[in-house]
């Protein structure tokens, strides 16, 4: 039986890698990794600064040469292909425009590259820059336009010439958030109407989770989990994703004999079921908007775990409120709720319970 879960060349996979790494001298930028991307899927790698993302782009891309591993695009092995030949588009960061070069010759470029006759050019440049919403725009040089217009030009230049795998490396950095938020539209809308598959890098988490079917989250040149952004937010493997993906509350603890944790101040709490042996250390992670605040008095419901505490400090950010609670057995933890005006948030100093349902405990790998 074939194992799915194994890359490989039979399987019908738009990019398989298989023991893909890469070596700078001593310092290894991407260790051993397999990694395969359905055909259509919308793949995001995310992780910190240095964690791999535009190496392991670059591998893909022939930009650079692997130190050992193979690379399967639709199952042909394609580790020794020259860039040029692997028909993948790239759009970067910083546009990489031809400053001199109209916006119709810029998008142009990739089709006169590829000798297409004139008729075929105005055709394929008019459609592609309708897409990205540039119609008017042709006979403009990039210093003409907004970066936002520069950027869905670099879009353009990329879909002229249908590539049937699309890579972007952080493509939006240098835009400001609502524009971040219009061309994260923008581009999964083209995803959708193209149907190409996407590898796409980012280091903002809102921006992965929004955009993506599958999440790649990398750190130290490796996969520390892949998996879709439901997957990652509600079961990170880890301290480092539960971390790096939202905001988390952690408690660790030690089972007793009765199935319950022992977390500090000697309080023990019931956790999901996992068949925890009696001493078995565990790192359990809650989401802030799990955690409830509620008054000293108010009854509790079965099942939930209650702590009593102090409010630290509260923050208003909008249409969130985050809240930090010192509670009685030395915990700090964090809250967040939707907001209300100010007379009804919580108030620093004020006495209060926090409590979070079991269901909601992730137990997290050590
Ligand atoms: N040409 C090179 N020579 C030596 N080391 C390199 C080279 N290119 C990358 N590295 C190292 O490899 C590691 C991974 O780099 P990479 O560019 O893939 O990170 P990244 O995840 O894209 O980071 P960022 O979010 O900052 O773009 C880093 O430690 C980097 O310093
Ligand atoms: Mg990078």
């Amino acid at each position: 039986m074939q194992d799915e879960t194994v890359p490989g060349p039979h399987t019908a996979h738009a990019i398989a890698l298989t023991g893909i790494s890469k070596m700078y001298g001593l310092v290894t930028a991407l260790h051993p990794t397999d990694l395969s991307v359905d055909m259509g899927e919308f793949l995001t790698l995310l992780g910190p600064s240095g964690s791999g993302k535009t190496t392991l782009l670059n591998l893909i891309a022939g930009a650079i040469g692997p130190t050992t591993g193979t690379i399967f695009l639709d199952g042909r092995d394609i580790t020794q292909m020259p860039p040029r030949e692997r028909g993948i588009g790239m759009v970067f960061q910083n546009y990489a425009l031809m400053p001199h070069m109209t916006v119709f010759d810029n998008v142009a470029y990739p089709l006169r590259a590829r000798r297409q006759p004139a008729s075929t050019i105005r055709a394929k440049v008019a459609e592609a820059l309708e897409r990205v919403g540039l119609r008017g725009f042709e006979d403009r040089k990039p210093r003409q336009l907004s970066g936002g217009q520069q950027q869905r030009v670099g879009i353009a230049r990329c879909i002229v010439y249908s590539p049937s795998i699309i890579m972007m490396d952080e493509p939006l950095g240098a835009l400001d958030k609502n524009l971040r938020e219009q061309m994260q539209s923008e581009i999964k809308r083209l995803h959708r109407e193209l149907g190409t598959t996407i590898i796409y890098v980012t280091h903002d988490q809102e921006e992965a989770l929004n955009m993506s079917d599958r999440i790649c989250l990398m750190s130290a040149g490796q996969i520390t989990q892949l998996g879709t952004p439901d997957e990652l937010y509600f079961q990170p493997r880890d301290r480092f994703v539960a971390e790096f993906i939202g905001e988390s509350n952690l408690i660790s603890g030690r089972m007793n004999s009765n199935g319950q944790l022992v977390i500090a101040g000697n309080r023990s709490i019931p956790v999901p079921a996992g068949g925890w042996t009696e001493g078995a250390e565990l790192l359990v992670m809650v989401r802030p908007e799990r955690v409830r605040i509620c008054d000293i008095d108010e009854p509790v419901k079965e099942g939930s775990n209650v702590l009593s505490g102090e409010i630290g400090t509260t923050s208003f950010v909008g249409g969130m409120t985050r809240v930090t609670i010192q509670t009685e057995i030395g915990l700090n933890m964090t809250a967040k709720m939707v907001s209300g005006r100010a007379a009804s948030r919580p108030q620093a100093g004020a006495r209060v319970r926090v409590c979070w349902s079991s269901s909601d405990m992730v137990v997290l790998e050590t």
